[in-house]
């Protein structure tokens, strides 16, 4: 099976909140997600993340039902594990939903979850989104104890957090890579998917590429910021042509 990418497009409804935020049904209201999705499964997308937060600053409810209806590409939900998000995934019933940390004065989101802290609320909400027929993912650091935990749940899946990897420089970067590929062996023993994201750009994915047992990769910024220059079709395209290179049967 080879790498898949999951195209993250919250930062395209970004720069349409930015000035549309009051007035979203306007004719002007640009750039659109959708259109967005539609680009980057020219681009070989394999699915498409969105984030919709608690204070909707990026992706609206709105944005969730109509990708999932217009593009035909399967759709991850990112969501808080709060009543709320669980009710909108369950009338939205994506493909995937990946469970992470949510606070409102995080610029992005800023660790993984902490599944042995809050582990029967999970387990519960893992449980509850699985009876509607979608997998679980749950988005954590690269640490044993949490991949054992999220195996626990009986998620399908993990999300390692490669943020702490993308922000390294010079000697920090090789033991970030260790760590993720202590928890990325972890979690293919216990029979997990593993997926990775965050910070995943086109320059450090080369390392990211060393990690054994991945499946899927989820990655927005770099893709959207690239977009400005060569369009989301090709910025998508080249991100697939460097992923290309993952060996199968990692
Ligand atoms: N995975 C998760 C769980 C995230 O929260 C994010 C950021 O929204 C990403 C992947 C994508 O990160 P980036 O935008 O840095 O590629």
């Amino acid at each position: 099976m080879s790498l898949l990418l999951g195209v993250n497009l919250d930062h395209v409804a970004t720069l349409r909140q930015a000035r549309y935020a009051r007035t979203p049904d306007s004719p002007n209201a640009e750039p659109c997600p959708v259109v967005a999705g539609h680009d980057a499964l020219a681009g070989g997308a394999d699915s498409l993340t969105i984030h919709v937060r608690g204070d909707r600053r990026h992706m609206q409810d709105a944005d969730a039902f109509r990708l999932r209806e217009e593009v035909g590409l399967p759709i991850n939900l990112e969501m808080g594990v709060t009543e709320e998000m669980v009710g909108l995934a369950l009338k939205l019933k994506p493909d995937f939903a990946c469970l992470v940390p949510e606070s409102r004065l995080e610029i992005t989101t800023e660790g993984g979850l902490d599944v042995l802290a809050g582990f029967d609320r999970i387990r519960m909400v893992v449980a509850r989104l699985q009876d509607a027929g979608i997998k679980v993912s749950l988005f954590i650091d690269p640490d044993t104890k949490q991949v054992e935990a999220a195996a626990e749940t009986c998620a399908e899946m993990i999300e390692l957090h490669t943020g702490c990897f993308a922000n390294a420089v010079g000697d920090a970067v090789d033991p970030e890579i260790e760590r993720l590929a202590i928890a990325a062996r972890a979690g293919h023993s216990s029979a997990l998917q593993v997926n990775a994201g965050h910070g995943i750009n086109y320059t450090n994915i080369g390392r990211v590429l060393e990690l054994p047992h991945l499946a899927e990769l989820n990655i927005g910024h770099s893709i959207v910021s690239r977009a400005m220059r060569v369009g989301l079709t090709t910025a998508v395209r080249e991100m697939k042509e460097l992923m290309a290179k993952y060996p199968s049967g990692s």
